[in-house]
């Protein structure tokens, strides 16, 4: 997964390029270079950071009003120089940036070399230019051979491709990986994500799958790569402020976004209520019902079956995507709900496609206008947690929690379920993001302490029930992802049958004692595990009966049971912070990792 951008227009390019790919960084960093055009092709790439390679290669004084850049998370061929974009054809007069996989690229390399071009790397993206120039030679324009290179790839490419013989454009090409176009005065700019741009506009096209456009300083021709048609659509204005995307005082954006949740689930329970209705219809008027996801949004998704199930008395099936091809029964009378805040994730993106190929509806819930998701889905819902740019998913959960809390709040109403409680829960659910912003104040100076104490640790162990054990899955899952130390989230009930083997003298156990009737076995939990000399620390609501009985208390406010992860996850997601900066780390960008994994 990789970021792209492009510019054309009357300011030098590079300054402009350098900065926007400065924002796509958590889209993979391991290698990143430019191009722009100025009398020839200027290229300056390497392995390794962004600001690195500006610096050694002075990316911002390249010439020229015209290019593109790339920052890029190694797919095919290992981070090096020589398979950095971007690339070049043989004669060095075309230079092409790529995100995503052309499945069909040795098929095209071989091809290519029998009409005598050569390769310079290992990667999949150096066909296209070659591509490109095999039919510039037949003597079609640029853009009638980007046409012709595009409908002989298959697989995912977002493409921004730049010519020496035509240097007033920056050609574009959609299918899968996504591409968007910003609109400026006398100036036009490309982007894989929105927060590349929005410090020069807020003006935006979305690129379709299957599509192609032309960008010069004053126009944009959009064309479907097949029929060549012209495509007419309107600009949409994004509501990101530049500055959201930045960190915004923060140390890390990490760090911003976990104090960010409560505007990300106010905003989110602002959500239309149409939409919310249309998704709960959606779902009634199925048989089955699979939320299939991924990671830290596969979490959110089993907080919503604990939600369904009590509040509006649905069963849901919660699969991880990459295991979702393995359930035999869809059918028509099947509805999916697909939960991806990237709206990118191939193994999420696979499951939607054979889920659509048996006949089964798809909605999607995502935090991301015009992704890939949504170009697959019958029915669309959005969170509004607004760039979440750390790879770690935090506000993004909370934004997903919000809005599934609703959506079960809506079903139990439609169902006639949960009695009268209905508006009281939504007045509770509405106050949320106040008590969200008490907690992060209140728990933060503690955690910090916390953390410091937790750094040696080489296992941290997670216990809760219920509700409570969709939260240690997500606690564990930030503390391994950028703390590096193993961490394992179970349910409490759990221990007795295995793990239990693994607590010792000074063991860290995390018990997450949620509100409801499940608290009291927590504590005997809390019981068993400090028998065999654990460290326990308890994250509870009046958490006096457990003072005596664990060595840290971290109190939380009390709320409705479901609604609880809400505020738990607040001191798990600000642990695995402190104890990451705690080490040296940078938790914006844990390594091997990348914000959203668009291959399977
Ligand atoms: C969460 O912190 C991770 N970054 C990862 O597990 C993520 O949640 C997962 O890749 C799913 O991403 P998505 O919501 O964009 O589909």
């Amino acid at each position: 997964m990789c970021g792209i951008v492009g510019y054309v227009g009357s300011r030098p390019a590079a300054p402009i390029l350098l900065e926007a790919l400065k924002r796509l960084e958590y889209r993979g960093y391991d290698s990143a270079g430019m191009a722009t055009v100025f009398q020839k092709l200027v290229v300056r790439k390497d392995r390794g950071r962004i600001a690195d390679i500006a610096r050694r290669l002075k990316l911002a004084e390249m010439p020229g009003n015209l290019g593109l850049g790339h920052t890029r998370w190694a797919t095919h061929g290992e981070p090096s120089r020589v398979n950095a974009h971007p690339h070049l054809d043989n004669s060095k007069k075309i230079a092409v940036v790529h995100n995503g996989i052309i499945e069909n690229y040795s098929e095209l390399r071989k091809f290519l070399q029998s009409q005598g071009y050569r390769f310079a790397s290992e990667t999949d993206t150096e066909v296209v230019p070659n591509l490109i120039s095999y039919f510039l030679r037949q003597g079609k324009s640029l853009e009638r051979s980007v046409r012709e290179a595009a409908r002989r790839l298959k697989g995912s490419f977002a493409l921004a491709i730049v010519s020496v013989e035509e240097p007033d454009r920056v050609i574009a090409v959609r299918q899968d990986s996504p591409l968007i176009i910003g609109l400026g005065n006398g100036e036009v700019f490309l982007a894989s994500d929105i927060p590349a741009m929005l410090q020069h506009t807020k003006r935006v096209l979305v690129l379709e799958n299957g599509e192609m456009a032309v960008l010069t300083p004053e126009r944009v021709v959009i064309k479907k790569i097949n029929s060549g048609a012209a495509v007419e659509r309107e600009p949409m204005t994004v509501n990101w402020t530049a500055e959201m995307a930045e960190k915004g005082g923060y140390p890390h954006f990490t760090l911003k976004e976990i104090h960010q949740q409560p505007e990300a689930v106010r905003d989110t329970l602002l959500a239309p209520e149409e939409e919310l209705k249309k998704l709960a219809r959606f779902l009634l008027g199925a048989r089955r019902v699979y939320f299939v996801a991924c990671g830290t949004s596969y979490h959110a998704a089993l907080v919503a079956k604990y939600a369904l199930a009590k509040l509006a008395e649905l069963p849901v099936e919660v699969m991880i995507s990459s295991e979702f091809g393995e359930v035999g029964s869809l059918d028509d009378k099947t509805a999916v709900l697909a939960i991806t805040q990237s709206g990118e994730t191939a193994d999420t993106l696979k499951a939607v496609a054979s889920a659509k190929a048996a006949g089964a509806k798809v909605a999607c819930l995502t935090n991301v206008v015009g992704s890939s998701i949504t170009r697959m889905s019958d029915l669309i819902c959005y969170t509004y947690a607004g760039p979440e740019i750390s790879v770690v998913a935090t506000k993004t959960f909370a934004a997903q929690v919000a809005y599934l809390l609703r959506l079960a709040i809506n079903l139990a109403k439609l169902r006639g379920r949960s009695g009268s409680k209905h508006n009281k829960l939504t007045a509770e659910l509405k106050e949320l993001p106040d008590v969200m912003r008490e907690v992060l104040a209140k728990v933060d100076p503690q955690v910090k302490k916390l953390a410091g104490r937790l750094l040696p640790a080489n296992d941290i162990y997670l216990i809760g029930r219920g509700v409570g054990y969709p939260l240690v899955l997500e606690g564990a899952l930030k503390i391994k992802e950028i703390t590096y130390i193993h961490s394992e989230g179970m349910p409490a009930g759990e221990l007795k049958h295995g793990t239990l083997a693994q607590i010792e003298e000074g063991t860290p156990v995390i018990a997450v004692v949620t509100p409801g009737e499940m608290r009291l076995k927590m504590v005997s939990n809390v019981e068993e595990v400090k028998a065999r000399g654990a460290r326990v620390i308890a994250i509870a609501d009046n958490g006096k009966d457990l003072r005596e009985h664990v060595d840290e208390l971290i109190s939380i406010p009390h709320t409705e049971e479901l609604f609880s992860p809400l505020l738990f996850i607040i001191p798990l997601q600000l642990l695995a912070y402190y104890i990451t900066v705690g080490k040296g780390q940078d938790p914006d960008r844990p390594r091997s990792l990348a914000k959203s994994v668009t291959v399977e």
